[in-house]
């Protein structure tokens, strides 16, 4: 043999194997690094919509809450894509020339319903519910983001497994009165700004119904102003008691970190634990 491949070509050998083995790991690596890359998870793509539709200027600019227009988030798998009819109700008076607004038009004089193009979309082999998540305290930017700051839709998480698990695994870093849900700028609670809850005994959609507020229930603070559920009026999330503030229920309890407040509201809301939130039988079924 040491005739016909003399040592040099043995080198080379040698060479063409480490070479492969490195070209193998580099692909591996990328191939992972593509599974997450935002080309494929659509993380911050803005697609283009049939009408620019801004979130930014119907929810900060005109103060509209979310379920104005995706009504059904409290109460099923799916939070809904207002129909033409809810433009409608304003776009009949307001901008009713714009161009932008052609497709509203179009839609509404036939009846075809605006194509918008979905931003989150899990596979089908995946079970995901809005109402588990909204009821149980999981507010809409822990997972849309700040949808108010947003001209144009997009998606601010993977929605990959990963992401999923990272929160059951751990939900008490997450969740807050379901009172605040909708607030888009919520932050847990801090020693400048404690939040103080109590049970209150009333049976709601969520287990052990519980009342939050972010001002002193002692009264040495201004005047008492219970967080009330936005959707509180139409009977919707409810918190009780409501904001008037009328039953103040004996044993307010101060929080000044989201971990105590993790806590109390995990048992509270009995969320499930994480062993149990994490099994595949929970999300693929
Ligand atoms: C005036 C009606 C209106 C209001 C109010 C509104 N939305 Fe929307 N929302 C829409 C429309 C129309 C779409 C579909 C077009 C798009 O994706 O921008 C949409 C899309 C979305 C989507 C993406 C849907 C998809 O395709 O994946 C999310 C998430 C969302 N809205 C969250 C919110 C949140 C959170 C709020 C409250 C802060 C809110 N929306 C308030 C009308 C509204
Ligand atoms: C509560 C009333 C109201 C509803 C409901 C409403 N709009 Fe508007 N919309 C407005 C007003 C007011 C403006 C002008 C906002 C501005 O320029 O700040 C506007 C502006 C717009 C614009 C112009 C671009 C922009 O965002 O400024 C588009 C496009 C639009 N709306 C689409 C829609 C669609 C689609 C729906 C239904 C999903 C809808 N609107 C529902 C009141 C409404
Ligand atoms: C635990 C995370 C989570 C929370 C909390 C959450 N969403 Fe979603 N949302 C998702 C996921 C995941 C999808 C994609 C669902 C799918 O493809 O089946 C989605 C889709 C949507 C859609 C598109 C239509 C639909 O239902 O598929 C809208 C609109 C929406 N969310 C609005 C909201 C609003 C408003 C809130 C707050 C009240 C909210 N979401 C809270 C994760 C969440
Ligand atoms: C920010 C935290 C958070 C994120 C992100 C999140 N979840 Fe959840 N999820 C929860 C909480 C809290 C519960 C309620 C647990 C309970 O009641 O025991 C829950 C419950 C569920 C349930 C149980 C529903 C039922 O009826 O038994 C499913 C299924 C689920 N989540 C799927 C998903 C999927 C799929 C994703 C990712 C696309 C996801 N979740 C992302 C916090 C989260
Ligand atoms: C909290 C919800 C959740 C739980 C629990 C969960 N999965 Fe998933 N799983 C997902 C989501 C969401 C996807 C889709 C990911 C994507 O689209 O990138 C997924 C995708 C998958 C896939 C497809 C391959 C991939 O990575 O995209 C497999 C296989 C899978 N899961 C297996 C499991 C097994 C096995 C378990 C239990 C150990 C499990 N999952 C538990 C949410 C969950």
């Amino acid at each position: 043999m040491a005739q016909v491949f003399d040592r040099s070509s043995n080198a080379l050998a040698r060479m063409s194997l480490v070479l492969t083995g490195l070209i193998v790991i580099a692909l591996g690596v990328a191939l992972n690094q593509l599974q997450r890359s935002p080309w494929v998870t659509k993380q911050g793509q803005r697609p283009d919509q049939p009408v620019p539709f801004s979130h930014k200027h119907h929810v900060e600019g005109l103060g509209l809450q979310c379920q104005y227009c995706h009504t059904q988030v409290e109460k099923a798998a799916y939070a809904g894509i207002p129909p033409t009819k809810t433009c409608i109700n304003c776009h009949a008076q307001i901008w009713t020339n714009a161009e932008y607004l052609e497709p509203v038009r179009q839609s509404w004089a036939t009846g075809a319903s605006i194509q918008w193009i979905r931003v989150h979309d899990l596979p089908d082999f995946v079970y995901f519910s809005h109402d588990i998540h909204v009821n149980k305290g999981i507010g809409c930017a822990s997972c849309h983001g700040r949808v108010d700051e947003m001209p144009l839709m997009y998606q601010q998480n993977t929605l990959q497994m990963e992401w999923c698990l990272n929160c059951h695994r751990n939900p008490a870093v997450n969740l807050r009165p379901t009172s605040e849900i909708y607030n888009m700028a919520w932050q847990g609670p801090s020693t400048d700004k404690p939040v103080w809850c109590a049970t209150t005994g009333a049976a709601g959609p969520t287990a052990g119904a519980v009342s939050c507020t972010t001002v002193d229930p002692s009264g040495k603070g201004p005047e008492m102003a219970a967080l009330q559920a936005p959707g509180a009026a139409s009977g919707t999330v409810s918190d009780a008691p409501a904001a008037s503030g009328v039953v103040i229920p004996a044993s307010y309890q101060k929080f000044t970190g989201q971990m105590e407040l993790g806590k109390y509201l995990t048992a509270q809301y009995h969320i499930r634990t994480p062993n149990e939130l994490s099994s595949c039988e929970t999300c693929h079924r």
